[in-house]
Protein backbone atom coordinates (compact mmCIF):
# COMPACT_ATOMS: atom_id res chain seq x y z
CA UNK A 1 0.00 0.00 0.00
CA UNK A 2 0.76 3.80 -0.81
CA UNK A 3 2.28 5.59 2.00
CA UNK A 4 5.36 3.14 4.28
CA UNK A 5 7.99 4.67 5.55
CA UNK A 6 10.35 4.33 2.36
CA UNK A 7 7.45 4.56 -0.32
CA UNK A 8 8.01 7.34 -3.05
CA UNK A 9 4.88 9.53 -4.82
CA UNK A 10 5.03 12.47 -7.05
CA UNK A 11 5.47 16.16 -5.78
CA UNK A 12 1.99 17.49 -6.25
CA UNK A 13 3.49 21.09 -6.68
CA UNK A 14 6.98 19.71 -9.00
CA UNK A 15 6.42 16.24 -9.95
CA UNK A 16 9.77 15.58 -8.12
CA UNK A 17 9.98 12.19 -5.64
CA UNK A 18 8.38 12.64 -2.50
CA UNK A 19 9.83 10.00 -0.04
CA UNK A 20 7.47 8.86 2.99
CA UNK A 21 9.38 10.09 6.41
CA UNK A 22 6.26 9.37 8.65
CA UNK A 23 3.83 6.31 8.55
CA UNK A 24 0.28 6.91 10.63
CA UNK A 25 -1.33 4.44 9.34
CA UNK A 26 -5.16 3.72 8.76
CA UNK A 27 -7.00 6.98 9.15
CA UNK A 28 -10.80 7.91 8.93
CA UNK A 29 -11.81 11.65 7.33
CA UNK A 30 -10.98 13.45 10.56
CA UNK A 31 -14.33 15.66 11.12
CA UNK A 32 -16.64 12.73 9.64
CA UNK A 33 -18.61 12.15 13.06
CA UNK A 34 -21.05 9.74 13.28
CA UNK A 35 -24.19 9.19 14.42
CA UNK A 36 -23.97 5.96 16.87
CA UNK A 37 -26.23 3.90 15.65
CA UNK A 38 -24.59 4.17 11.63
CA UNK A 39 -23.55 1.07 11.11
CA UNK A 40 -22.15 2.01 7.56
CA UNK A 41 -18.67 1.12 6.41
CA UNK A 42 -15.88 4.38 7.12
CA UNK A 43 -13.69 5.66 4.58
CA UNK A 44 -10.49 5.10 5.88
CA UNK A 45 -7.07 6.07 3.71
CA UNK A 46 -3.24 6.15 4.64
CA UNK A 47 -1.58 8.86 6.27
CA UNK A 48 1.78 9.14 5.70
CA UNK A 49 3.65 12.20 5.03
CA UNK A 50 6.75 12.67 3.15
CA UNK A 51 9.20 15.56 1.93
CA UNK A 52 10.01 15.89 -2.23
CA UNK A 53 13.53 15.71 -3.00
CA UNK A 54 13.37 18.05 -5.14
CA UNK A 55 11.04 21.50 -4.41
CA UNK A 56 11.21 19.55 -0.19
CA UNK A 57 7.55 20.32 0.03
CA UNK A 58 6.58 18.39 2.77
CA UNK A 59 2.99 16.83 1.95
CA UNK A 60 0.68 13.84 2.60
CA UNK A 61 1.09 10.59 0.03
CA UNK A 62 -2.80 10.34 -0.62
CA UNK A 63 -4.80 12.61 -1.87
CA UNK A 64 -8.48 12.55 -0.23
CA UNK A 65 -11.03 13.99 -2.92
CA UNK A 66 -12.02 17.54 -1.61
CA UNK A 67 -16.02 16.41 -1.53
CA UNK A 68 -15.42 13.70 1.42
CA UNK A 69 -13.99 16.11 3.38
CA UNK A 70 -16.10 19.80 2.62
CA UNK A 71 -19.38 19.25 2.68
CA UNK A 72 -22.50 20.39 3.49
CA UNK A 73 -22.37 18.92 7.08
CA UNK A 74 -18.78 20.30 7.28
CA UNK A 75 -18.60 20.95 10.95
CA UNK A 76 -15.87 23.23 11.84
CA UNK A 77 -16.80 27.03 12.79
CA UNK A 78 -13.94 29.66 12.68
CA UNK A 79 -15.99 31.21 15.67
CA UNK A 80 -15.66 28.70 17.65
CA UNK A 81 -12.77 30.22 19.47
CA UNK A 82 -12.87 33.69 21.14
CA UNK A 83 -9.36 33.91 20.86
CA UNK A 84 -9.39 33.21 17.16
CA UNK A 85 -12.32 35.33 16.49
CA UNK A 86 -9.43 38.12 18.27
CA UNK A 87 -6.99 37.19 15.90
CA UNK A 88 -8.97 37.18 12.75
CA UNK A 89 -10.42 40.72 13.48
CA UNK A 90 -7.24 42.04 13.76
CA UNK A 91 -6.03 40.54 10.57
CA UNK A 92 -9.27 42.34 8.82
CA UNK A 93 -8.17 45.53 10.86
CA UNK A 94 -5.02 45.87 9.84
CA UNK A 95 -5.72 44.92 6.09
CA UNK A 96 -7.99 47.90 6.31
CA UNK A 97 -5.50 50.08 7.34
CA UNK A 98 -2.78 48.97 4.82
CA UNK A 99 -3.58 47.46 1.88
CA UNK A 100 -7.18 48.31 1.48
CA UNK A 101 -6.90 51.75 1.28
CA UNK A 102 -7.46 52.86 -2.45
CA UNK A 103 -10.34 53.98 -4.09
CA UNK A 104 -12.56 50.64 -4.48
CA UNK A 105 -10.74 48.57 -2.72
CA UNK A 106 -11.20 44.55 -3.07
CA UNK A 107 -10.90 41.61 -0.77
CA UNK A 108 -11.18 37.86 -1.46
CA UNK A 109 -10.93 35.06 1.01
CA UNK A 110 -10.10 32.05 0.52
CA UNK A 111 -12.22 29.44 3.08
CA UNK A 112 -14.02 32.08 4.58
CA UNK A 113 -16.16 29.81 7.09
CA UNK A 114 -18.44 31.70 8.78
CA UNK A 115 -17.22 35.06 8.15
CA UNK A 116 -14.85 35.33 10.71
CA UNK A 117 -12.87 37.63 9.34
CA UNK A 118 -14.84 39.17 6.22
CA UNK A 119 -17.51 40.33 8.93
CA UNK A 120 -15.15 42.79 9.65
CA UNK A 121 -14.36 44.20 6.20
CA UNK A 122 -18.28 43.93 5.33
CA UNK A 123 -18.73 46.31 8.72
CA UNK A 124 -16.09 48.60 7.63
CA UNK A 125 -18.15 49.10 3.93
CA UNK A 126 -15.03 47.55 1.72
CA UNK A 127 -15.95 45.22 -1.12
CA UNK A 128 -15.37 41.32 -0.59
CA UNK A 129 -16.02 37.79 -1.53
CA UNK A 130 -15.59 34.87 0.16
CA UNK A 131 -15.17 31.24 -1.53
CA UNK A 132 -16.26 28.65 0.99
CA UNK A 133 -17.48 25.09 -0.02
CA UNK A 134 -18.96 23.78 2.80
CA UNK A 135 -22.57 24.77 2.75
CA UNK A 136 -23.92 25.29 6.54
CA UNK A 137 -21.04 27.22 7.22
CA UNK A 138 -21.26 29.43 4.29
CA UNK A 139 -24.44 29.81 5.07
CA UNK A 140 -23.39 31.04 8.41
CA UNK A 141 -21.30 33.37 6.64
CA UNK A 142 -24.24 34.65 4.49
CA UNK A 143 -26.34 35.04 7.63
CA UNK A 144 -23.53 37.63 8.80
CA UNK A 145 -24.13 39.72 5.51
CA UNK A 146 -20.64 38.38 3.94
CA UNK A 147 -21.08 37.63 0.40
CA UNK A 148 -19.74 33.98 -0.36
CA UNK A 149 -19.61 31.69 -3.77
CA UNK A 150 -20.56 28.40 -2.40
CA UNK A 151 -17.61 26.78 -4.61
CA UNK A 152 -13.73 25.48 -4.16
CA UNK A 153 -11.26 28.39 -5.27
CA UNK A 154 -9.29 26.97 -7.92
CA UNK A 155 -8.26 28.30 -11.70
CA UNK A 156 -11.45 28.01 -13.13
CA UNK A 157 -13.43 29.56 -10.57
CA UNK A 158 -11.55 32.47 -9.88
CA UNK A 159 -11.77 33.71 -13.20
CA UNK A 160 -14.67 33.42 -13.10
CA UNK A 161 -15.03 35.96 -9.87
CA UNK A 162 -12.02 37.81 -11.65
CA UNK A 163 -14.69 38.08 -14.86
CA UNK A 164 -17.34 39.24 -12.64
CA UNK A 165 -16.12 41.64 -10.44
CA UNK A 166 -12.44 42.86 -11.03
CA UNK A 167 -9.07 42.32 -9.59
CA UNK A 168 -8.60 41.54 -6.17
CA UNK A 169 -6.00 44.21 -4.23
CA UNK A 170 -5.83 41.23 -1.35
CA UNK A 171 -6.61 37.42 -1.74
CA UNK A 172 -6.32 35.76 1.91
CA UNK A 173 -6.57 32.52 3.55
CA UNK A 174 -6.29 31.31 6.87
CA UNK A 175 -5.94 27.52 7.28
CA UNK A 176 -6.75 26.71 3.65
CA UNK A 177 -4.37 26.91 1.10
CA UNK A 178 -2.34 23.98 3.13
CA UNK A 179 -5.68 21.76 2.79
CA UNK A 180 -5.71 21.85 -1.52
CA UNK A 181 -3.31 19.59 -3.29
CA UNK A 182 -4.27 21.21 -6.18
CA UNK A 183 -1.75 24.20 -5.03
CA UNK A 184 -1.08 24.69 -9.04
CA UNK A 185 -4.50 25.59 -9.85
CA UNK A 186 -4.91 27.92 -6.74
CA UNK A 187 -1.72 30.16 -8.01
CA UNK A 188 -2.82 30.18 -11.27
CA UNK A 189 -6.46 31.10 -9.99
CA UNK A 190 -4.97 34.03 -8.13
CA UNK A 191 -2.94 35.29 -10.55
CA UNK A 192 -5.95 35.35 -12.93
CA UNK A 193 -7.38 36.96 -9.31
CA UNK A 194 -4.94 39.68 -8.56
CA UNK A 195 -4.55 42.98 -8.90
CA UNK A 196 -1.41 43.71 -10.09
CA UNK A 197 0.17 44.97 -7.02
CA UNK A 198 -2.18 43.30 -5.05
CA UNK A 199 -0.97 40.27 -2.55
CA UNK A 200 -1.50 37.00 -1.70
CA UNK A 201 -1.68 36.24 1.73
CA UNK A 202 -1.65 33.24 3.60
CA UNK A 203 -1.51 31.40 6.89
CA UNK A 204 -1.09 27.87 7.95
CA UNK A 205 0.83 25.50 10.73
CA UNK A 206 4.59 26.06 10.20
CA UNK A 207 7.08 23.10 9.70
CA UNK A 208 9.44 24.21 12.29
CA UNK A 209 6.70 24.55 14.95
CA UNK A 210 5.57 20.80 14.58
CA UNK A 211 8.48 19.46 14.12
CA UNK A 212 9.92 21.68 17.65
CA UNK A 213 7.02 20.41 19.76
CA UNK A 214 6.35 16.84 18.18
CA UNK A 215 2.78 17.63 17.13
CA UNK A 216 2.28 14.84 14.60
CA UNK A 217 -1.37 15.51 15.02
CA UNK A 218 -1.20 18.12 13.05
CA UNK A 219 -0.81 15.95 10.12
CA UNK A 220 -4.58 14.69 9.17
CA UNK A 221 -6.12 14.71 5.97
CA UNK A 222 -7.35 18.11 5.69
CA UNK A 223 -3.75 19.32 5.95
CA UNK A 224 -2.06 17.81 2.48
CA UNK A 225 0.76 20.47 2.95
CA UNK A 226 3.23 20.93 5.69
CA UNK A 227 4.55 24.14 4.97
CA UNK A 228 8.20 25.81 5.38
CA UNK A 229 9.47 29.45 4.08
CA UNK A 230 11.51 27.48 1.52
CA UNK A 231 9.20 24.95 0.28
CA UNK A 232 6.64 27.84 -0.25
CA UNK A 233 9.42 30.14 -2.12
CA UNK A 234 9.80 27.36 -4.23
CA UNK A 235 6.47 27.28 -5.39
CA UNK A 236 5.74 30.71 -5.67
CA UNK A 237 8.79 31.10 -8.10
CA UNK A 238 7.19 28.43 -9.92
CA UNK A 239 3.90 30.46 -10.70
CA UNK A 240 5.15 33.45 -10.94
CA UNK A 241 4.92 35.02 -7.61
CA UNK A 242 7.62 35.59 -4.76
CA UNK A 243 7.73 35.17 -1.39
CA UNK A 244 8.08 38.81 -0.18
CA UNK A 245 7.41 38.34 4.02
CA UNK A 246 7.03 35.84 6.04
CA UNK A 247 5.33 36.70 10.28
CA UNK A 248 5.47 34.07 12.70
CA UNK A 249 2.11 33.32 14.21
CA UNK A 250 1.31 31.75 17.87
CA UNK A 251 -2.02 30.73 16.83
CA UNK A 252 -3.05 27.06 16.46
CA UNK A 253 0.02 25.71 18.03
CA UNK A 254 2.67 28.00 15.57
CA UNK A 255 1.60 29.25 12.03
CA UNK A 256 3.69 31.69 9.70
CA UNK A 257 1.70 34.02 7.50
CA UNK A 258 3.07 33.73 3.84
CA UNK A 259 2.94 36.98 1.55
CA UNK A 260 3.53 36.79 -1.70
CA UNK A 261 3.09 39.44 -4.58
CA UNK A 262 4.04 39.08 -8.10
CA UNK A 263 7.32 38.66 -8.95
CA UNK A 264 9.10 41.47 -9.45
CA UNK A 265 6.12 44.18 -7.79
CA UNK A 266 7.20 43.97 -3.78
CA UNK A 267 11.09 44.30 -2.31
CA UNK A 268 11.08 40.98 -0.19
CA UNK A 269 11.10 42.35 3.77
CA UNK A 270 14.18 40.89 5.86
CA UNK A 271 12.24 38.60 7.27
CA UNK A 272 12.25 36.22 4.76
CA UNK A 273 15.85 35.81 4.13
CA UNK A 274 16.05 35.68 7.71
CA UNK A 275 13.33 32.49 8.22
CA UNK A 276 15.05 31.01 5.41
CA UNK A 277 18.10 30.81 7.33
CA UNK A 278 16.81 30.03 10.32
CA UNK A 279 15.38 26.55 8.48
CA UNK A 280 19.03 26.37 7.11
CA UNK A 281 20.64 26.30 10.19
CA UNK A 282 18.38 24.09 11.85
CA UNK A 283 18.45 21.31 8.98
CA UNK A 284 14.53 21.50 9.02
CA UNK A 285 14.43 20.10 5.43
CA UNK A 286 17.03 17.50 5.97
CA UNK A 287 16.17 13.72 6.00
CA UNK A 288 17.65 13.03 9.62
CA UNK A 289 15.48 15.57 11.24
CA UNK A 290 12.68 14.60 9.36
CA UNK A 291 13.47 10.68 10.98
CA UNK A 292 14.05 12.09 14.40
CA UNK A 293 10.75 13.42 14.11
CA UNK A 294 9.28 10.04 12.94
CA UNK A 295 11.09 8.17 16.05
CA UNK A 296 9.96 11.15 18.89
CA UNK A 297 6.28 11.12 17.78
CA UNK A 298 6.72 6.82 18.04
CA UNK A 299 8.05 7.97 21.88
CA UNK A 300 4.81 10.04 22.72
CA UNK A 301 2.11 7.86 21.57
CA UNK A 302 3.89 4.80 23.52
CA UNK A 303 4.02 7.00 26.55
CA UNK A 304 0.73 8.53 26.03
CA UNK A 305 -1.05 5.04 25.92
CA UNK A 306 1.08 3.71 28.87
CA UNK A 307 -0.01 6.65 30.78
CA UNK A 308 -4.18 6.54 30.10
CA UNK A 309 -3.47 2.41 30.87
CA UNK A 310 -2.25 3.06 34.28
CA UNK A 311 -4.81 5.45 34.58
CA UNK A 312 -7.03 2.70 34.30
CA UNK A 313 -5.45 0.32 35.46
CA UNK A 314 -5.89 2.39 38.87
CA UNK A 315 -9.76 3.52 38.54
CA UNK A 316 -8.87 6.89 37.69
CA UNK A 317 -10.82 8.88 35.62
CA UNK A 318 -10.36 10.54 32.13
CA UNK A 319 -11.89 12.87 29.77
CA UNK A 320 -11.37 13.86 26.25
CA UNK A 321 -11.73 18.03 25.92
CA UNK A 322 -12.47 19.00 22.58
CA UNK A 323 -12.93 16.87 19.47
CA UNK A 324 -10.45 18.28 17.28
CA UNK A 325 -9.25 17.26 13.42
CA UNK A 326 -5.86 16.96 15.18
CA UNK A 327 -7.83 14.18 17.95
CA UNK A 328 -8.43 11.73 14.92
CA UNK A 329 -4.73 11.07 13.88
CA UNK A 330 -4.13 10.75 17.88
CA UNK A 331 -6.66 8.70 18.69
CA UNK A 332 -6.39 6.13 15.54
CA UNK A 333 -2.53 6.24 15.50
CA UNK A 334 -2.28 5.63 19.07
CA UNK A 335 -5.73 3.01 19.13
CA UNK A 336 -7.29 4.98 22.03
CA UNK A 337 -10.88 4.03 22.28
CA UNK A 338 -13.60 4.57 24.78
CA UNK A 339 -12.18 2.00 27.00
CA UNK A 340 -9.19 4.48 28.24
CA UNK A 341 -11.66 7.62 27.04
CA UNK A 342 -14.87 7.12 27.47
CA UNK A 343 -15.93 10.56 26.06
CA UNK A 344 -15.11 14.39 24.70
CA UNK A 345 -16.51 17.40 25.61
CA UNK A 346 -17.02 19.92 22.51
CA UNK A 347 -18.75 22.79 22.30
CA UNK A 348 -19.68 22.60 18.55
CA UNK A 349 -22.95 21.33 18.39
CA UNK A 350 -23.05 19.85 15.16
CA UNK A 351 -20.23 17.33 16.87
CA UNK A 352 -22.42 16.56 20.30
CA UNK A 353 -24.53 13.40 20.73
CA UNK A 354 -21.95 11.82 17.51
CA UNK A 355 -18.90 9.78 17.94
CA UNK A 356 -15.81 10.23 16.74
CA UNK A 357 -14.61 8.84 13.25
CA UNK A 358 -12.40 5.72 13.19
CA UNK A 359 -12.39 5.22 17.80
CA UNK A 360 -16.22 6.16 17.98
CA UNK A 361 -15.64 8.03 21.05
CA UNK A 362 -19.35 10.10 22.03
CA UNK A 363 -18.79 13.52 21.99
CA UNK A 364 -20.99 15.74 24.44
CA UNK A 365 -21.35 19.52 25.26
CA UNK A 366 -18.71 21.12 27.78
CA UNK A 367 -21.81 21.19 30.50
CA UNK A 368 -21.20 16.86 31.67
CA UNK A 369 -17.56 17.69 31.83
CA UNK A 370 -18.40 19.16 35.15
CA UNK A 371 -21.03 15.82 36.09
CA UNK A 372 -18.58 14.97 37.79
CA UNK A 373 -14.98 16.28 37.13
CA UNK A 374 -12.69 14.04 36.12
CA UNK A 375 -9.39 12.77 37.42
CA UNK A 376 -8.02 14.20 34.47
CA UNK A 377 -8.61 15.76 31.08
CA UNK A 378 -6.95 14.54 27.72
CA UNK A 379 -6.46 17.79 26.11
CA UNK A 380 -6.76 17.58 22.51
CA UNK A 381 -7.16 21.00 21.48
CA UNK A 382 -3.68 21.68 23.31
CA UNK A 383 -3.59 24.65 20.27
CA UNK A 384 -6.56 26.58 22.43
CA UNK A 385 -5.40 25.48 25.77
CA UNK A 386 -5.43 29.09 27.15
CA UNK A 387 -8.50 29.63 26.47
CA UNK A 388 -9.94 26.55 27.81
CA UNK A 389 -7.92 26.41 30.77
CA UNK A 390 -9.12 29.79 32.27
CA UNK A 391 -12.84 28.81 31.27
CA UNK A 392 -12.50 25.39 33.00
CA UNK A 393 -10.63 27.01 36.47
CA UNK A 394 -13.13 25.38 38.29
CA UNK A 395 -11.84 21.89 37.13
CA UNK A 396 -8.44 21.91 38.77
CA UNK A 397 -9.51 23.78 41.53
CA UNK A 398 -11.48 20.44 42.18
CA UNK A 399 -8.45 18.59 41.87
CA UNK A 400 -8.39 17.85 38.35
CA UNK A 401 -5.73 17.87 36.26
CA UNK A 402 -5.10 18.01 32.45
CA UNK A 403 -3.39 15.64 30.74
CA UNK A 404 -1.33 16.98 27.64
CA UNK A 405 1.35 15.25 24.79
CA UNK A 406 2.69 18.36 23.39
CA UNK A 407 5.60 18.56 23.09
CA UNK A 408 6.13 15.25 25.12
CA UNK A 409 2.85 13.93 27.58
CA UNK A 410 2.67 15.77 30.87
CA UNK A 411 0.26 17.02 33.55
CA UNK A 412 -0.74 20.06 34.67
N1 LIG B 1 -10.36 30.33 7.44
C1 LIG B 1 -11.04 29.69 8.53
C2 LIG B 1 -10.18 29.63 9.76
O1 LIG B 1 -8.98 29.79 9.67
O2 LIG B 1 -10.73 29.38 10.82
C3 LIG B 1 -11.53 28.28 8.13
C4 LIG B 1 -10.51 27.21 8.13
S1 LIG B 1 -11.19 25.60 7.81
C5 LIG B 1 -10.01 24.61 8.59
C6 LIG B 1 -10.91 25.38 6.10
C7 LIG B 1 -12.04 25.92 5.25
O3 LIG B 1 -11.64 25.93 3.87
C8 LIG B 1 -13.30 25.09 5.33
O4 LIG B 1 -14.36 25.92 5.71
C9 LIG B 1 -13.44 24.49 3.93
O5 LIG B 1 -14.77 24.32 3.55
C10 LIG B 1 -12.72 25.52 3.08
N2 LIG B 1 -12.13 25.02 1.81
C11 LIG B 1 -11.56 23.83 1.53
N3 LIG B 1 -11.11 23.79 0.26
C12 LIG B 1 -11.39 25.00 -0.29
C13 LIG B 1 -11.20 25.58 -1.57
N4 LIG B 1 -10.61 24.92 -2.57
N5 LIG B 1 -11.64 26.84 -1.77
C14 LIG B 1 -12.24 27.54 -0.76
N6 LIG B 1 -12.46 27.04 0.45
C15 LIG B 1 -12.04 25.79 0.70
P1 LIG C 1 -9.33 23.46 16.18
O1 LIG C 1 -8.20 23.01 17.06
O2 LIG C 1 -9.29 22.84 14.83
O3 LIG C 1 -9.52 24.94 16.18
O4 LIG C 1 -10.67 22.84 16.81
C1 LIG C 1 -11.09 23.26 18.05
C2 LIG C 1 -12.14 22.30 18.62
O5 LIG C 1 -12.20 22.50 20.02
C3 LIG C 1 -13.54 22.53 18.09
O6 LIG C 1 -14.18 21.27 17.89
C4 LIG C 1 -14.22 23.30 19.20
C5 LIG C 1 -13.51 22.81 20.44
N1 LIG C 1 -13.43 23.78 21.51
C6 LIG C 1 -14.09 23.53 22.71
O7 LIG C 1 -14.73 22.49 22.86
N2 LIG C 1 -14.03 24.47 23.70
C7 LIG C 1 -13.33 25.63 23.55
O8 LIG C 1 -13.31 26.46 24.45
C8 LIG C 1 -12.62 25.87 22.31
C9 LIG C 1 -11.83 27.13 22.11
C10 LIG C 1 -12.69 24.92 21.34
ZN1 LIG D 1 8.36 19.10 -5.28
Amino acid sequence: MIGHVGDTVACRVCGGVVEAFLDLGAQPISQRFRDPADGSPEVFFRLAVGQCGSCTMVQLCQEIPREEMFHEGYPFRSSGSRAMTGHFTAVAERFLETELTGPDPFVVEIGCNDGVMLRTIRRAGVRHLGFEPSGDVAEAARAAGVRVRGEFFEEATAARAAEAEGPADVVYAANTVCHIPYLDSVLRGVDALLAPGGVFVFEDPYLGDVLARTAFDQIYDEHFYLFSARSVRAAADRFGFELVDVERLPVHGGQVRYTLARAGARRPAAAVAELLEEERSRGLTDEAVLRGFATRTARVRDELVAMLTALRRDGSRVVGYAATAKSATLLNFCDIGPDLVPFICDTTPAKQGLVTPGKHIPVRPPGEFARPYPDYALLFAWNHAEEIMSKEREFRRAGGRWLMYVPRVHVV
